[in-house]
């Protein structure tokens, strides 16, 4: 049966070995991949989406966000020190749970990243439009700066073309072999970090900063009703993007001094440092010129995204508010009037965001890559470029992916979908922390999550808690896309898979010596 089809852990391991690389990193080299890969769209442009889901609500939002990612950061970083080859939470179920499973982690992280990178394109496009090429006295028509496409109707554009162009940059970078270095990571995470402390030291001390903008501090409640994606915890379901990303660092545990010490200070403190300055960011933002929701008829806040959230956005009384911009810390500042510092922060997220594009599509092609050498996607996906040595394959086909989702679907939209895939993936890595406990309990662990039996539950409670309180729209396309997945499964995958066939071949990387080691499973 192919649900009794597990990657022997073993084999996965022989790779790891091999390939032991130097244990090089310490705790804030860590912290700093961690702050790198994390800081984006979600804090530089869904503070906007946020503030109209929850409004002041947006700061508990963000600890709630903050904290889910904090417990399964302890889950990844465990089984990431243990098994610590490329494919995440793909390779950990794989050795778990079982083919089939490992098969839906696999197809939910496909579209975790390329949705997220999606969402970071249209992110960018928002900067882009309104300093760079605002700061040029040039404004592009909104047919050309925004999509058409959003679930329950029109944006008011036809198609985001500096989103779609920023996506097919990227994609043609990673073909000829661009990878971030840790110089060009320290660079962005400065700049990040700057523009973020600037913006949080001139707001918090700003004469307009009024707290009687917090007030109402939760106009939508903690729950805004099932399904509508609103409230503190719909807020929070949303701005979980910010914190998406992290994962980069568990999967550096094996090059890390230590790891026991140094991996969850590298985890822990790094979302901690992000949840303390995005509640920082939204105190600013809110309290100097105000969040609230734009309510409809029935005093619910209007869904990001939608029609008519663009039509009242267009009209005089909601030309400034928070909730309408497409770029709310750059706007913060102008309003205040700080506008050369809001266009510098403008140009920190220009610089900045397409960095967290190159990540999310590398790690996308990635997964691709380690299930197509594994025989559940084919092979010739997995084809490296002669010349470049990159699955140029692969990377192209995400890159068009990624960059059609930026061009039609909104930033608010998109990331919600994004959450959905990783908070599944999330889910099943805490699943997998505790299966190997109890199958495996007395392999090396060179990290173990304190209080596991507290931990990996919290984890799981968290998740399901924020997927449930994402908007229907998200919530529906994670068993859309499951379903596509599982037809590809028993049409193609099924019968194709190494493991199935007698063969395991664990490849770590696209360049990485593959290590062949014939079992003897029953074939089903
Ligand atoms: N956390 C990343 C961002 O906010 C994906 O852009």
């Amino acid at each position: 049966m192919f649900l009794d089809r597990i990657k022997p852990l073993d084999a996965i391991l022989a790779t790891a070995q091999k390939k032991s690389l130097q244990r090089s990193l310490g705790w804030l080299q860590l912290t700093l991949l961690g702050i790198g890969c994390v800081i984006g769209t979600g804090i530089f442009v869904l503070t906007a989406v946020g503030a109209q889901k929850a409004g002041p609500g947006l700061m508990v939002a963000f600890a709630i966000a903050g904290l889910v990612c904090i417990v399964a950061a302890l889950c990844y970083a465990e089984i990431a020190a243990m098994i610590p080859v490329a494919g995440s939470a793909y390779t950990y179920s794989y050795a778990t749970m079982g083919e089939f499973f490992a098969w839906t982690v696999g197809w939910a992280l496909i579209m975790e990243y390329a949705i997220a990178a999606s969402a970071v394109s249209v992110g960018w496009s928002g900067y882009f439009n309104g300093t760079v090429l605002g700061g040029m006295g040039i404004e592009l028509p909104v047919w050309l700066s925004a999509g058409p496409l959003a679930f329950g109707g029109a944006e008011g554009g036809f198609i985001n073309l500096p989103a779609l162009i920023i996506a097919l940059v990227v994609t043609a970078l990673l073909v000829v072999g661009t990878s971030e270095s840790a110089k060009v990571n320290a660079v962005l995470v400065a700049i990040k970090v700057t523009a973020l402390t600037a913006f949080v030291a001139l707001t918090l001390t700003s004469s307009d900063f009024d707290t009687s903008h917090f007030n109402p501090f939760l106009p939508a409640g903690v729950f805004g009703g099932w399904g509508t994606g609103v409230g503190a915890v719909g807020a929070a379901a949303t701005m979980f993007f910010a914190y998406v990303g992290f994962d980069a660092v568990s999967t550096a545990a094996e090059e890390t001094k230590d790891p026991q010490k140094n991996v969850p200070i590298g985890l822990v403190g790094s979302l901690l440092f992000c949840t303390v300055f995005y509640i920082l960011v939204a105190a600013g933002a809110i309290g100097t010129i105000g969040g609230q929701p734009i309510m409809d008829a029935m005093n619910l806040p209007l869904e990001a995204g939608s029609p008519e959230l663009a039509r009242q956005c267009a009209m005089p009384q909601y030309a400034d508010a928070l909730v309408c911009s497409k770029e709310p810390l750059a706007h913060v500042l102008k309003m205040l009037g700080f506008s050369t510092i809001g266009n510098l922060i403008g140009l920190a997220a220009f610089i900045a965001l397409p960095s967290v594009i190159l990540v999310l599509i590398f790690g996308q092609t990635r997964i691709f890559f380690v299930m197509s050498r594994d025989g559940l996607l084919p092979e010739a996906l997995s084809r490296v470029h002669p010349r470049f040595k990159t699955p140029h394959i692969v990377t192209l086909i995400t890159g068009l992916a990624v960059a059609i989702g930026a061009a039609f679907f909104p930033v608010g939209q998109l990331a919600d979908i994004s959450n959905a895939g990783t908070l599944y993936a999330f889910l099943m890595v805490a699943i997998a922390v505790l299966l190997l406990r109890v199958k495996d309990p007395e392999r090396k662990r060179h990290f173990k999550v304190p209080f596991v039996w507290v931990i990996a539950p919290l984890t799981i409670i968290g998740c399901v808690l924020l997927f449930f309180n994402l908007p229907i729209a998200a919530m529906l396309f994670l068993p859309g896309w499951g379903a596509i997945g599982v037809v590809i499964y028993m049409l193609y995958s099924r019968s194709h898979s190494h493991l199935g066939r007698g063969i395991v071949e664990v490849v770590d990387d696209v360049e990485g010596e593959e290590t062949m080691v014939p079992i003897h499973p029953d074939h089903n």
